[in-house]
């Protein structure tokens, strides 16, 4: 008895050395996947087109690992078109070469190429996601990306089963031909014809009572819902009839628990809730999404629904799906600000011992950026088709991001300064106005194009202010930043008062997160470390604002310790061509 109880001592000492998190990367295991980027004939709302997918998937194959693994994901591109892959929210600390971004950090995997994407999971657990990075292929290359903690779960819960929710878009036409067209024109990109749930558009469309998703449920048990904005162009609002949710993560940050009726999700965005199947056996409930709108453009106003489906008391006996429902009562209207603004006010860092907030309570600089729509003269001799026969572009501080045709990240590694790039990325808006009252179709709205990034030195604690602007169209922008995590500290709509708001900041548990969705008409303030060396995109996650230059660059500079230092290129780096 005295003996196996010292061998269970030992035991136990061994798991608790196994798990603790070692700074050396080969000890911890590898995981290998292999993604080949094919064509696939997928049939939806009675259209069958020919659809990218990785290894004839849609949505995408889901990445399971565990914090602290070693990741090798090795693409092979089997199209006649260029690809990258973006793991979303990944850290990829040192490791820039493998965040995936077009002409960012690495040049397209040629048709016929492989480039094998390799990362450590550090310090990060839960939902996040990967998708492509090139062009409008993120309307089917995407996947979820599921990270399990170390330690057990900080909520005292126990899950029975846990399933994914991914929102996505679907697009009758070639998503590459859609952006094509809509930089060619200068106008707005056409509509999705269908959003989606796991790739199902489900019967609100037509023909698509069997393209729909169905989830069978225990009554009594819990269920962890991984949930994902995959959608290019919208924040979205998702409910249950008769359920509620317990968030407890967003972006891969646990957070201080609360119940919700519904949620809102921005694109890039992620959030884990649970769910307890507390209804009758028997019972058939509907799942719902739809836009939150803050735009007054046209934008597919349409709502994608699954269902929940209890078993029976019977053992193994579901009621049939039955196509008449109602939307739920407490799915959010589209128009509904009060409860996309309130809802986000709920999210707060959980701030425990082991899973401590580290909010920056002092910062080294603060950055003002506006964020805002452009209307240009049309480029070239073409006719555009825009408003006032003009062609949208937008901007941060005015400067329209022009991607170069090499990789920033291998200029900046090589020393290479000069022409295309810059750092003189504007640390303040042009001159200050009435951002938020600016007349929307005033007569200049016009922008400057160029390449200028933002340069750091290594551990500059950072503030970035996001300021929308009401030109063309005040907007819920979500803004992405690569290879850092932030903390939202403070929100609001109007102008961004220096002098005032700083004092309402939450510098004790603000949610920690990737994207930031920034109020319509209004500010966020998000504050970093800047502990990732390389070059990040930072960007709007509505598509067409990323391809109108609704982007920055920023240049965290290596450290003075060898690892504070960026890695060099994997041998196997594509390259646009010899430096
Ligand atoms: C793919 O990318 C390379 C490098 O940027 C570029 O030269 C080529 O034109 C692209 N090909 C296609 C089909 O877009
Ligand atoms: C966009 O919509 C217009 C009008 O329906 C259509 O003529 C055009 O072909 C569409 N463009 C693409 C790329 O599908
Ligand atoms: C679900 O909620 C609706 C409206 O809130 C209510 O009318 C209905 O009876 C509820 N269904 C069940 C099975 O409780
Ligand atoms: C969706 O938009 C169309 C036109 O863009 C409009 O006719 C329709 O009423 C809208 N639907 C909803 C539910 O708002
Ligand atoms: C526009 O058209 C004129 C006359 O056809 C031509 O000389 C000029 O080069 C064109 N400009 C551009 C930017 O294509
Ligand atoms: C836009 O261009 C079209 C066709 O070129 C023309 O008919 C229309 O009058 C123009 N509209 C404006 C506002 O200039
Ligand atoms: C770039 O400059 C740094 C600092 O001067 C130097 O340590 C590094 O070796 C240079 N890198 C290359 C690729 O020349
Ligand atoms: C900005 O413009 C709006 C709308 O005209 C106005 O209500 C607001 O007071 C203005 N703000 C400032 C700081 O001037
Ligand atoms: C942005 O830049 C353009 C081109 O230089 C200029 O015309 C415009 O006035 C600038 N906008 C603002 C808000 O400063």
């Amino acid at each position: 008895m005295a003996i196996s109880l010292q061998y269970s001592h030992i035991l136990i000492l061994l798991l608790v050395l196994a798990f603790a998190l070692p700074s050396s990367t080969s000890s911890q295991p590898t995981r290998l996947f292999h993604f080949n980027v094919q064509w696939k004939q997928v049939r939806r709302l009675c259209y069958t087109k020919s659809l990218l997918t990785i290894n004839g998937e849609y949505p995408g194959p889901t990445i399971i690992v565990h914090e602290g693994d070693n990741v090798e994901i090795k693409v092979s591109n089997q199209v006649a078109r260029n690809t990258t892959i973006h793991w979303h929210g990944i850290r990829q600390m040192r490791t820039g070469w493998s965040d995936g971004p077009a002409y960012v950090t690495q040049c397209p995997i040629a048709p016929g190429g492989t480039y094998t994407y390799k990362f450590r999971v550090i310090d990060q657990r839960g939902t996040l996601w990967w998708h492509a990075h090139y062009s409008w292929q993120r309307a089917s290359i995407y996947g979820a990306f599921i990270i399990y903690p170390r330690m057990p779960y900080p909520f005292s819960s126990s899950i029975q089963e846990e399933f994914p929710i991914i929102f996505g878009e679907w697009w009758n036409a070639d998503t590459e031909a859609v952006e094509k067209e809509m930089m060619l024109l200068g106008k707005g990109p056409n509509n999705s014809d269908a959003y989606t749930i796991n790739g199902l558009p489900g019967p609100l469309y037509q023909c698509s009572n069997k393209e729909t998703y169905i989830k069978n449920v225990e009554p009594g048990n819990t269920y962890l819902l991984r949930i994902i904005n995959a959608a290019l162009r919208n924040e979205l609002f998702f409910a249950v009839a008769n359920h509620t949710f317990t968030v407890v993560e967003i972006d891969a940050t646990y957070t201080k628990s609360f119940t919700t009726t519904a949620i809102m999700l921005a694109p890039g965005q992620t959030i884990n809730v649970l769910l307890e199947a507390n209804q009758e056996p028997g019972g058939l409930f509907v799942m719902a999404a739809r836009p939150y709108l803050t735009s007054l453009f046209p934008f597919d106003n349409s709502t994608t629904i699954g269902f929940l489906r209890y078993k029976k008391r019977k053992i193994g006996k579901f009621p049939p799906p039955v196509m008449s429902y109602s939307l739920p009562d407490n799915l959010p209207s589209m128009e509904d600000t009060f409860f996309a603004t309130d809802f986000l006010s709920k999210l707060h860092s959980l701030g425990s011992a082991s899973y401590p907030c580290r909010v920056p309570e002092i910062v080294n600089k603060r950055v003002i950026s506006t964020i805002s729509l452009n209307l240009q003269d049309c480029p070239g001799n073409r006719t555009c088709t825009g408003f006032r026969n003009m062609s949208f572009f937008a901007s941060m501080n005015n400067q329209s991001f022009i991607r170069p045709s090499r990789s920033i990240l291998e200029f900046h590694y090589r020393n290479l300064t000069g022409f295309p790039l810059s750092t003189a990325f504007p640390e303040k808006p042009p001159h200050p106005f009435n951002y938020t009252g600016v007349d929307s179709v005033a007569e200049n709205m016009k922008t400057e194009f160029g390449t200028k990034l933002l340069e750091v030195p290594f551990g500059m604690k950072l503030e970035i202010v996001l300021q929308d602007t009401n030109f063309l169209n005040p907007e819920n922008h979500p803004i992405h930043v690569h290879g850092h995590n932030f903390f939202i500290v403070g929100r609001g709509f109007g102008n961004f008062d220096e002098n005032v708001d700083p004092e309402n900041y939450n510098l004790v548990d603000p949610p920690e997160r990737n994207t930031v969705a920034v109020p319509m008409g209004g500010w966020a303030a998000i504050r970093l470390i800047a502990d990732n060396p390389g070059v990040w995109f930072i960007h709007c996650h509505l598509e067409e604002h990323t391809s109108w230059g609704l982007a920055m660059g920023l240049i965290v500079k290596s450290g003075s310790k060898p690892d504070e230092c960026l890695l060099p290129p994997p041998n196997d780096f594509p390259s646009c061509g010899k430096f």
